[in-house]
């Protein structure tokens, strides 16, 4: 399946046209009644998934993995882990996926592998080993660590072994061993992973904390900065062990090899504490010789709050390059789920259609975690089913991520139909009314909401490709028109529980064509009171 045509061309892309769906495997839906989600599961939900009228899903890691960090330890890159099925059942998906149209994206994790995985089992057998430079050694200075890197997850990044008295690098847990990218043989080893996947039809990847793949190479410490939190790696600014110049190197040649196929994608995760969009468009180079997508989270911990809003997708979209293309995304699997982060009493509903229509309706390619479409939120988990490492370190000050993992909810049935027995993860308690059930046969629900929205959007060139410009039109309003050549869209959303007023250009006519509070066809004056969290996707037209 090499590349037939160049990628740059005018041809319209998928990756940049349409929504993109995260599923975290373990808990999209248990098809074997083990408690834990796999791959035929998400194979008998596609025709749901394309019903919501995704382009592609993005399945969280499904190597093969001691599961320390659940699938972000792969211990091999070529395997599927048996928790979630096997290479055939990951064939079939990929074959059904494609025959409704929908593409794969898998998740790459390569900063770091399994300290099982056979190479560091090699590389920590002795200095000598040809492998040995294939992950980060150094020894002590005068007793003394090597520098003073942390632990994103806490603790020194550092972990001496005895075997060849030197330390190695982890920038998570001890279990995830950095790898080396600067060893031609190591980048070699892995461009060849990678090259097993594009072969068997894989659309694209997901590079999970690719901004950590180059450190400095004089092993520098870092200086001291303030960060968000207190724990001790958010007190250093990290200008060394992470985010080198040097990384803009490797992805052109990444971005290389995957242009040697056709239409395949690379999205990655960048890390930073505080809110970074440049630092975010940075990794997309000058837009064709680096990252296809990279996701800017400037908004997990956003106020919400019209102007600030705007002012951060400003930030973002004024650096996006020119030839670049921006995304969107709101929850994933290490965030409080949007539902819950923007929820403030009886209003998180009316806040989750705001932001679905945002996320469906904004330039760029929309990334929607799974659940998101339901107004899923965070599970408040019990300490004795905790079983992320982040929350088993740090409760009760951190819970950790379990509580944006919990099962989807199907159904209300047991277990709200995503597994015959009790879940790896507790069920949220509101799953007899939240689920995908109740939802479809529920006509003004989030999740027929979401549908009318994406299939708007599948249908519209300005909103999948058009131009972006914000409007002016009133305290509280966050307005937006999308545009291109003779179609033209805008985009109204009040972000209160008040009555806002919302001003328009009065050269045109406004149309409604969708909105959660007016009939689709409806006149909209171009000075109108829009209600509380009333959010209104216009059309423009010429005035008659
Ligand atoms: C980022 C992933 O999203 C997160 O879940 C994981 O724990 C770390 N990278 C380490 O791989």
């Amino acid at each position: 399946m090499k590349k037939t045509r160049n990628a740059q061309s005018n041809k319209s892309l998928w990756w940049q046209d349409g929504v993109i769906y995260q599923i975290y495997p373990r808990s999209f839906m248990d098809s074997n009644g083990d408690g834990v989600g796999d791959i035929p599961g998400i194979i008998q939900k596609l025709e749901y998934l394309q019903e919501l009228g995704v382009a592609g899903i993005w399945l969280s890691p499904i190597n093969k993995s001691p599961m320390f960090d659940f699938g972000y330890d792969v211990s091999d890159y070529r395997a599927i882990d048996p928790v979630f099925g096997s290479m055939k059942d990951f064939e079939r998906l990929i074959k059904e996926a494609h025959r409704r149209g929908i593409r794969i994206i898998m998740d790459l994790v390569m900063n770091h592998t399994s300290h099982l995985h056979p190479w560091f089992l090699e590389s920590r057998s002795s200095k000598e080993n040809l492998r040995r430079d294939w992950y980060i050694w150094r020894g002590d200075i005068k007793g003394k660590y090597p520098n003073n890197w942390m632990a994103y997850f806490g603790g020194r990044a550092w972990e001496w072994d005895d075997t060849t008295s030197q330390y190695y690098l982890h920038s998570f847990l001890k279990e995830q061993p950095d790898v080396n990218w600067r060893n031609p043989a190591l980048k070699n080893a892995m461009f060849n992973e990678i090259r097993f996947w594009l072969e068997k039809g894989v659309d694209g990847f997901r590079l999970d904390v690719v901004n950590f793949f180059i450190k400095d190479d004089r092993f520098r410490s870092n200086p001291f900065g303030i960060g968000k939190y207190l724990r001790p790696y958010d007190l250093q600014k990290h200008i060394y062990d992470r985010d080198r110049p040097e990384l803009l190197e490797l992805l052109r040649e990444w971005r290389a090899l995957l242009e040697e196929y056709d239409e395949r994608m690379m999205v990655g995760e960048v890390v930073a504490e505080k809110p970074n969009p440049a630092l975010a468009a940075n990794y997309l180079g000058d837009g064709t010789d680096g990252l296809h997508l990279s996701f800017d989270f400037s908004f997990m911990n956003r106020k919400w709050d019209a102007s600030l809003f705007e002012n951060r997708l400003r930030a973002y979209h004024e650096r996006v390059p020119e030839k670049g293309w921006p995304c969107t995304v709101f929850s994933n699997h290490d965030q409080v789920r949007s539902c819950s982060r923007y929820a403030k009493g009886d209003d998180a509903e009316k806040r989750a259609r705001v932001l679905a229509t945002l996320l469906i309706t904004m330039r760029g390619t929309p990334f929607l975690y799974y659940g998101e479409e339901l107004g899923m939120k965070n599970v408040c988990i019990p300490k004795s089913r905790i079983q992320d490492p982040v929350g088993k370190r740090y409760w009760p000050f951190n819970p950790g991520r379990d509580g944006e993992r919990t099962p989807m909810q199907w159904s209300d049935d047991a277990y709200a139909g995503f597994s015959s027995v009790e879940p790896w993860l507790p069920i949220a308690d509101d799953y007899r009314e939240k689920n995908v059930t109740c939802q479809l046969n529920e006509w003004n629900s989030l999740l027929n909401f979401y549908k009318s929205l994406i299939a708007l959007r599948n249908n519209s060139v300005a909103l999948r490709r058009g131009d972006l410009a914000f409007c002016d039109a009133g305290k509280d309003v966050l307005a937006y028109r999308r545009s291109v050549d003779e179609e033209a869209f805008c985009v109204a959303l009040n972000f209160t529980s008040k009555v806002r007023q919302c001003n328009l250009d009065e050269s045109y006519d406004w149309k409604v064509v969708l909105s959660t509070h007016r009939r689709n066809g409806e006149q909209f004056q171009f000075r109108e009171k829009l209600f509380p969290y009333e959010a209104t996707v216009l059309e423009q037209t010429k005035k008659r």
